[in-house]
């Protein structure tokens, strides 16, 4: 998109907002997570925070953006100038920088996948053997530090030129096969033998399991897939043409995201348990359950490189909108030139991810941080992903409910003739049980 262009349809911009929130939080992060918190009891509560918080917060967000025409900063500033309220906004460009940088070294190990499966490396792969090519791989610090380059330098030409618009007419089209190569990996994952072990996992909820560590990796596994709290969608909005329908845009972005997600769920838990592997081996699950899949199906080297292709693509399609952020902001804001900004924020963001590529074991420090003993990318896909996004939507939904005032917002949302029968729910929603629910979540944490 220009500087300040406007999307060209209504369908146009529910495919960029999808193609921001459909990425690798639905396919690499969604099982990982979910292996992680016991499986099915937290699929529920994921699904409750989609509902209850992820879809009131994205209506606010487009609100927001449309309202203003602004970046997250310039927004909060339009309607409350000289509060500190733009803060919020500023808290949004610096998440969206480092949730870049962790997301573009997993992005990278996708480009990665791509050329070890043309390259035959998974044929006839068993379960062991995938866990020792994907150790090596991330272990392998110049590897690492060469894809992160690579997919980071592909999301930075695509947004210095401002041709985003271009590849939403590439996604149209790969987003749709993505989900049919999703589709027979479903068919062959659910045939496996022992497969219904996973579906128990995956459907069977576990209510002895509940614990606040699960609502807290459940809200911020919502506001992480659906790209809220740190003014993608408000971003997004802010391109958005007066007479488009917030209330059903809104509502799609969600149903898609979450189609994606749970079936990548459906695919991966019933060959993880046919394999007899565990489902909490956190970020690297799919990489080593993938290969194995497709090991098992006729023609699975074509299956294994599209499937990584597409996957990599929608990871750029989501890292763009992580990066477009900060870069409206500069834009906007400090009057910057677009190329300059992009690529001042790239240059940052790949300084930044360094230590998270250099977290799979090239670097022991990084790989088992000291008194937290944990890597360093999950410890910032935890901190940027879940606690700041969190916090980022909490903000919003007082900003939106107080001081903007849910009436404003309705009328935004309304004002071009549009029914919005729930409106009563989303206030009460935006005033109270969003800012109420992700408080005691967050709070929770320290007890
Ligand atoms: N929603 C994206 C995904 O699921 C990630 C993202 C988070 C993008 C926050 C923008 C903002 O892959």
């Amino acid at each position: 998109m220009a500087s300040r262009g406007k999307w060209g349809s209504k369908v146009g911009f529910i495919l960029a907002a999808a193609g921001s929130a459909i990425g690798l939080g639905n396919i690499w992060r969604f099982p990982y997570i979910t292996g992680n918190n016991g499986g099915a009891l937290f699929v529920l509560i994921y699904i409750v925070a989609i509902i209850v918080l992820g879809l009131p917060i994205m209506l606010a967000e487009f609100a927001l953006g449309r309202a203003t025409a602004k970046n997250p900063v310039g927004a909060f500033n339009a309607i409350r100038p000289g509060t500190k309220w733009h803060f919020t906004g500023f808290l949004g460009v610096i998440t969206g920088v480092m949730i870049l940088t962790f997301y573009s070294v997993i992005a990278g190990w996708t480009l990665g996948y791509c050329l070890k499966c043309l390259g035959g490396q998974f044929k006839g792969i068993v379960r062991e053997k995938a866990a020792l090519v994907f150790q090596s791989f991330i272990s392998d610090s110049w590897v690492q530090i060469l894809w992160l380059a690579v997919f980071l330098l592909l999301t930075i030409y695509i947004v210095s030129k401002g041709i985003s618009g271009g590849l939403e007419k590439y996604a149209k089209v790969m987003m749709p096969l993505l989900f049919v190569i999703m589709l027979l990996l479903l068919i062959r994952s659910l045939t496996l033998p022992g497969a219904e072990k996973g579906l128990q996992f995956y459907l069977k909820p576990d209510f002895s399991k509940i614990n606040g560590r699960v609502f807290l990796a459940a809200m911020g596994q919502a506001f992480f897939s659906l790209s809220l709290g740190m003014g993608t969608m408000l971003t997004y909005g802010s391109y958005l043409k007066r007479k488009e329908n917030l209330v059903s845009s809104a509502a799609w972005v969600a149903a898609l995201d979450s189609l994606i997600a749970i079936l990548a769920g459906f695919i991966i838990f019933p060959a993880l348990f046919s394999q007899n592997m565990m489902p909490d081996q956190g970020p690297g699950l799919v990489f080593v359950i993938l290969p194995v899949i497709f090991s098992q199906m006729p023609g699975g080297v074509w299956f294994g490189f599209a499937f990584f292709t597409l996957l990599a693509v929608a990871a750029l399609t989501s890292t763009i909108s992580l990066l477009e952020v900060p870069v409206a902001f500069l834009i906007d804001e400090k009057k910057w030139p677009r190329r300059k900004a992009t690529w001042l924020v790239g240059m940052v963001a790949f300084v930044l991810a360094v230590p998270s590529a250099l977290s799979g074991g090239g670097v022991r420090f990084f790989t088992n941080l000291p008194i937290l003993h944990k890597d360093f990318l999950s410890l910032w896909d935890k901190l940027w992903g879940n606690i700041a996004l969190s916090i980022g939507a909490f903000l919003v939904a007082i900003f939106v409910g107080y001081v903007w005032k849910t009436a404003n917002a309705l009328d935004e949302i309304t004002n071009n003739g549009v029914k919005f029968r729930l409106a009563k729910c989303w206030v009460l929603s935006i005033k109270y049980v969003c800012p109420l629910l992700i408080l005691i979540v967050l709070i929770s944490q320290f007890f």
